[in-house]
């Protein structure tokens, strides 16, 4: 810790509890912010890997051999070679790939290109939970992840001004995202300030996904939105339809919008159910964390019926629960699952998102799974979480393209 910084801690003899917190939070926010740097240094640019040719080949369904022959024909994207003179393409490459394979046989493109036709609807995909922790910013990053790497066009939107979701896309909350360039930019009252959804979409390293990220200022519209409801101020529509409208301005660019929600019940995620066309409630199988859903169910039940009376229409695709963080070796969560599964039945997803060391070790360093080479982690651990995680992705896609009537 820097000398000033240790100086600072040092209270005046006599102090009140706002000035001590504001104190303890400079310091506490210098500490953070030096060992951040230290360990994800601001200017490490993130870059998505390469990927093998048999990774390709899984990702498009086009033969190993069908890309080692237009690799050496010269058709084609160009692959970069390894060392071993093994072929690596990069994500842009392997689209360029689905683009030609699309073209070329127009009976099958569905196959190689999976995104939405015109008769398909925008899937606005809302991951919520009030509870802390139950793998909300997760699910979506390995969901955005896995659509990308299948050929979907996604966008991924921070609702949480702990903004991890962001981070995991390599936009630091504190230094990458300036005033005005969330999502509350969109959706702000005050007309003179508030800023087209399309400008505040950035691209991400991820090809395939775009970003809109979060920071403490999405909080305003926590703060903002009961201020106008009293006074009837502010310009434009109710604050449960500005998310949705302002999607609707992008709407022609994307298959699929993510929606990472913080865990409260306020405004945002509020507006984040309503402009929802399907969501995915995470939870893990402790008898506390069930305890909690439960009453984010109630409450949500309950504020669904006040929008309902004005006027709104909730209608979604589907609603699903995800247990996250599951030990299956675990008696009591066996028991929990076994529980939600005997009351809801269908609604809970068939695949869990399985307690794994990688999972942990991947986000500590910003990743998914997917972004980690085979041998990073232990090879077993890898390939066990990557097939749990696979599992639950498929599973959502299936929903989604039941969705789009696709059979
Ligand atoms: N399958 C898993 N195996 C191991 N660790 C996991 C798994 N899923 C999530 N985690 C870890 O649990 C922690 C909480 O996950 P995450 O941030 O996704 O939860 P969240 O619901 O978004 O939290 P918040 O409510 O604070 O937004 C993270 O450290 C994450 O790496
Ligand atoms: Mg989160």
């Amino acid at each position: 810790m820097a000398i000033e910084n240790r100086m600072e801690t040092m209270a005046p003899s006599r102090e009140n509890a706002g000035s001590k917190i504001a104190r303890h939070a400079t310091v506490l926010s210098g500490q953070l912010q030096q060992l951040r740097t230290r360990m994800y240094p601001p200017k490490s640019e993130k870059m998505l890997r390469q990927f093998l040719t048999n990774e390709v080949s899984k990702l498009t369904s086009i033969p190993d051999s069908t890309l080692k022959l237009m690799s050496s024909e010269g058709r084609g994207p160009v692959p970069s070679r390894l060392e071993n003179n093994h072929r690596v393409y990069t994500l842009a490459q392997i689209n360029e790939l689905r683009e030609l394979f699309a073209k070329q046989k127009p009976s099958e493109a569905l196959r190689f290109l999976p995104r939405r036709r015109q008769n398909e609807h925008l899937q606005v995909l809302a991951i919520a939970n009030f509870k802390g922790g139950s793998a909300k910013t997760t699910t979506c990053v390995h969901l955005a992840h896995y659509l990308a790497l299948h050929g979907y066009r996604v966008l991924a939107l921070d609702l949480d001004p702990q903004a991890s979701l962001s981070a995991m896309f390599g936009a630091q909350p504190e230094i990458d995202v300036g005033a005005n360039e969330t999502i509350y930019a969109a959706l702000r009252y005050d007309a003179t300030e508030r800023r087209p959804i399309r400008e505040i979409i950035r691209k991400t390293y991820f090809d395939g996904i775009d970003l809109i990220p979060g920071n403490l200022e999405v909080m305003e519209y926590e703060h903002e939105t009961p201020r106008v409801l009293a006074q009837k101020s502010g310009t434009g529509a109710i604050f449960f339809e500005r998310l949705k409208l302002a999607l609707a301005e992008v709407e022609a660019d994307y298959d699929i919008v993510i929606l990472d929600t913080p865990p409260s019940l306020g405004f945002l995620t509020l507006s984040a159910i309503y402009a929802a066309t399907s969501m995915i409630i995470t939870v893990h199988p402790a008898m506390l964390d069930v305890a909690s859903m439960s009453q984010f169910l109630l409450m949500m039940g309950d504020l669904i019926n006040v929008l309902n009376e004005s006027g709104a229409q909730l209608d979604q695709d589907f609603i699903r629960y995800l247990v996250t963080r599951h030990d299956p070796n675990d008696a009591p969560q066996s028991q929990v699952v076994a529980m939600l599964r005997h009351l809801f039945g269908a609604d809970v997803l068939l695949p869990t998102a399985i307690e794994s060391t990688a999972v942990e070790a991947a986000g500590l360093a910003k990743r998914s799974l997917y972004e980690l080479e085979m041998g990073q982690i232990g090879r077993d651990t890898h390939k066990r979480a990557r097939e749990a995680v696979d599992a639950v992705n498929e599973s959502i896609v299936q929903l989604i393209n039941a969705s789009w009537g696709r059979g």
